[in-house]
């Protein structure tokens, strides 16, 4: 497929890499131009270039870049053509995006996201950390691989994505409407755990939405703590923090 990635930082430049090795067409763009695309990023087959034109002409587009960027390319996502699929993996994290009083209310972040665009997004790859993203993929079929949960409201976004998916490593796990994705949100069960497809269902079925807010919370004090002793954990601290705290 064409796809337009905006977004080279811990998840973008991970997905610059999985979806050309996949043999998919990336053109890709930060907000900084294609001069500032470091090297490793493209070395799959990934092309950099200029927001405008990662968005021009392409099948899906994806969004790896947190929502305090949205406001830039509003009026470029609202010029898409309605049958290119947006895909978006942002998280809300008040601590690093400021306060949104929709979200603080309890809107789904994706509800949020679509009425801000005006359009439908599908929300994938939102639900795992960078490092497991980077390191843990595996061939479809392998057993014990970590499945992600794929939201959308039309079903061919959410199948596209779903294959996508599965493309960058992953069991790709249909999770139905947008209005129930924030059973994928931060804080969830399925939230950075590396689930796989068979634990999936009842996890997202556990999801308490009233807990989500508390539990990130929590969660960022536990990691800011660990952090500011200087002593970075591992790279599985993040999986064994969800796994104490969300599940
Ligand atoms: N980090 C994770 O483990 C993880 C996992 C799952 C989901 N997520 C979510 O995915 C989103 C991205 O996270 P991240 O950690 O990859 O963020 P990040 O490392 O801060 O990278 C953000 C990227 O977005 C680009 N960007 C920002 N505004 C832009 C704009 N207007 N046009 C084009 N590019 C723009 C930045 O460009 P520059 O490079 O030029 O600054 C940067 O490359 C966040 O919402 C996050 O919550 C993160």
């Amino acid at each position: 497929m064409k796809i337009g990635l905006l977004g080279t930082g811990n998840m973008g430049r991970i997905l610059a890499r999985k979806l050309p090795a996949a043999g998919h067409e990336v053109k890709v763009a930060n907000s900084r131009g294609p001069d500032s695309i470091s090297g490793d990023v493209l070395e799959k087959g990934a092309r950099a270039t200029t927001v405008e034109d990662a968005l021009a002409n392409v099948d899906v587009v994806i969004l790896a870049m947190p929502s305090t960027g949205f406001e830039k390319i509003r009026p470029l996502i609202a010029a898409l053509p309605d049958d290119t699929v947006l895909i978006e993996t942002s998280n809300y994290l008040p601590q690093r995006d400021g306060h949104n009083p929709a979200l603080e209310a309890g809107q789904v972040e994706s509800e949020w996201v679509q009425e801000f665009f005006g359009r439908p997004v599908t929300k994938a790859w939102n639900s795992i950390g960078s490092d497991s993203f980077e390191r843990k993929g595996q061939p479809r079929g392998t057993p014990g691989r970590i499945a992600l949960p794929v939201a959308a409201d039309r079903a061919r976004d959410r199948d596209i994505a779903i294959s996508l998916v599965e493309d960058t490593g992953f069991d790709g796990y249909d999770a139905g409407v947008i209005a129930d994705s924030w059973r994928q949100q931060p804080a969830a069960p399925v939230y950075c755990t590396d689930l796989t497809r068979e634990e999936m269902g009842r996890a997202l079925a556990l999801a308490e939405k009233d807990r989500l807010p508390i539990r990130r919370s929590l969660a960022f004090d536990v990691i800011m703590e660990r952090i500011g002793t200087g002593n970075m954990p591992d790279a599985d601290f993040l999986v064994r923090v969800g796994r104490t705290l969300y599940m």
